[in-house]
């Protein structure tokens, strides 16, 4: 299987997938990273990694649907199976995502259905919930709103900020999202036509 992740900063969930790639040996290829901003910093660990590395910058194009055009062209050069968006800050147009439909998942800091969007850490300090977590998705075009792979859960302390909550929630991040490409990777994970997840019973 062919994988291109794409991001828009840190990095730090590419990362994690790289080195659990890296450790387990999954059979896949990472065939690129690529991300909307040159400056991003998790393209220098990639490229350490031997990872090809792109950048398509949005500044560049005038519209999303231009934008979007150059970048599924770009992507579709490595022909990949899984599209993982990581911290891929870019609302994506339909036409992009239904292009993708079934091989691009995505992680979001919280518990899905709660808490879309942006800022989602302070959304859930000023909710007051006591839990709090990630969820790794199938993208569909609703944003956020795409059959659920895997949550991750962590508790909400009264003394929390956005940070420290945010760290906390990061480092399940890390856990669940590189062992939920590799049960895609080894077809124990799809999306049904009638958009159900399909887990293969030992997972
Ligand atoms: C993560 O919290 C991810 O859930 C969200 O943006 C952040 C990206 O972090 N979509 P990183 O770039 O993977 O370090």
């Amino acid at each position: 299987k062919n994988i291109v992740i794409l991001i828009s900063g840190r990095g730090s969930n590419m990362e994690a997938i790289v080195r659990t790639f890296n450790q387990e040996k999954w059979d896949a290829r990472l065939s690129a990273v690529i991300s909307n901003r040159a400056d991003a910093a998790g393209l220098g660990f990639a490229g350490k990694a031997g990872i090809p590395t792109r950048v398509v910058s949005h500044k560049d194009y005038p519209d999303r649907e231009s934008y979007d055009a150059v970048l599924q062209k770009t992507i579709d050069e490595y022909q990949p199976d899984l599209l993982i968006l990581a911290g891929f800050m870019r609302i994506l147009t339909t036409g992009f995502v239904e292009h993708y439909t079934g091989r691009m998942i995505n992680i979001h800091p919280s518990l899905l259905p709660s808490f879309r969007g942006l800022h989602t850490h302070q959304q859930a300090i000023d909710a007051g919930v006591r839990v709090h977590g990630a969820t790794v998705h199938f993208v569909t075009p609703e944003l956020d709103g795409g059959p659920i792979i895997a949550q991750a859960i962590v508790p909400v302390f009264p003394d929390d900020n956005e940070d420290k909550l945010a760290d906390r929630v990061l480092e399940q991040e890390h856990r669940i999202y590189p062992r939920v490409v590799r049960l895609i990777v080894e077809d124990r994970i799809s999306l049904n036509e009638d958009g159900s997840v399909n887990l293969s019973p030992e997972v």
